[in-house]
């Protein structure tokens, strides 16, 4: 049998069962273990995108997420079975919808190799717009306080660290699990952000050069949610039009700006006007907003007067 006919008994609708009996078949000699090129192809036929699939082989085949070229010198070569029963398994969690940085544990942002669960939000590439902004209103400011809002994982917070190792950084989150995920990438990172649970700005004290935040902020019945059920969903939904969260950070925020001092937020790409008219409310100038990978107005921020 060749490795693609093999490949035949991983029919995408099969009960798993059926699967693990196909992969005793492979383990007893029975069939020829099916290749890494039949394997992503069957993953494909599932509905998995070829990128998500190489992840997903890669990491059931105990090899890191950037080591494509691999498959690519080995994809003729026998798949173990056990490998193989870990790869379906993992697809079968993909397509129904759970992210691929739960899957594999981690999540490159902004360089920074994050370990992530289902505790956290996966972080988004958008959000390293928000990072880039971030760091070009500290450019020229020495030692600049920064203030992180629902840090999640601490994607923002340990890159703006990272980039600025002079920045005094302090990240917030309600959730206590949130805060130990976030505490443990800091940790293995040796990045020195100090954390604090906090309902947005109720338990901090002090002013800042920088508050920047992604705080949740889908529309309680927005009809992608149901796509989203695996993240915590107080990471997502914020009231009826979604602004919630971002209104009691922009009433709140400019009281803990230093003079000059930015306040950044991401939000949901028909959100930008109403969130510029909340900045110009509070009296902070200079209000902007700037577009994510797709084009998207998905950030906005203001200053305070300096
Ligand atoms: C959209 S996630 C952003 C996570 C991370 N900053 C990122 O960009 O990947 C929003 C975060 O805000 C936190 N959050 C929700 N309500 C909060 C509140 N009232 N005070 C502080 N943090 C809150 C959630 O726990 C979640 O971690």
């Amino acid at each position: 049998m060749t490795h693609d006919a093999a490949m035949q008994d991983f029919k995408p609708n099969q009960p798993l069962a059926q699967v693990h009996q196909a992969l005793g078949a492979i383990d007893s000699g029975a069939i020829t273990p099916p290749t890494p090129a039949a394997a992503l192809a069957w993953a494909q036929a599932l509905g998995l995108a070829r990128l998500d699939a190489q992840v997903l082989l890669l990491h059931a085949l105990g090899h890191p997420a950037s080591d494509r070229a691999w498959l690519l010198a080995h994809d003729r070569d026998p798949l173990p079975a056990a490998r193989l029963a870990h790869f379906a398994a993992l697809c079968r969690r993909r397509a129904a919808g759970e992210p691929v940085a739960y899957l594999t544990g981690v999540k490159e942002f902004y360089g920074l190799p994050l370990a992530i669960d289902a505790r956290v939000l996966d972080p988004r590439p958008d959000t390293e717009v928000l990072v880039d902004w971030a760091l070009e209103v500290l450019a020229g400011r020495a030692a600049p306080r920064v203030l992180d809002l629902g840090t999640g994982s601490g994607a923002i917070a340990l890159a703006l660290q990272h980039q600025r190792p002079d920045a005094q950084v302090l990240a917030v989150d309600a959730s206590a699990d949130a805060l130990a995920v976030a505490q443990a990438n800091a940790r293995r990172l040796a990045l020195p952000v100090q954390f604090m649970q906090s309902d947005w700005l109720e338990g901090v004290r002090g002013s800042f050069d920088l508050i920047v935040a992604n705080p949740p902020y889908i529309a309680a019945d927005d009809p992608h949610l149901p796509t989203l059920r695996h993240e915590p969903s107080q990471a997502l939904v914020s009231g009826a039009q979604g602004l919630d969260d971002l209104r009691r950070i922009v009433a709140d925020a400019p009281r803990h700006l230093a003079p000059g001092g930015w306040l950044l937020l991401e939000h949901g790409w028909d959100q930008a006007r109403a969130v510029r008219q909340l900045l110009h409310a509070q009296g902070l100038v200079q209000v902007q907003s700037k577009c994510d990978l797709g084009g998207h107005e998905r950030c906005s921020g203001g200053r305070l007067p300096p």
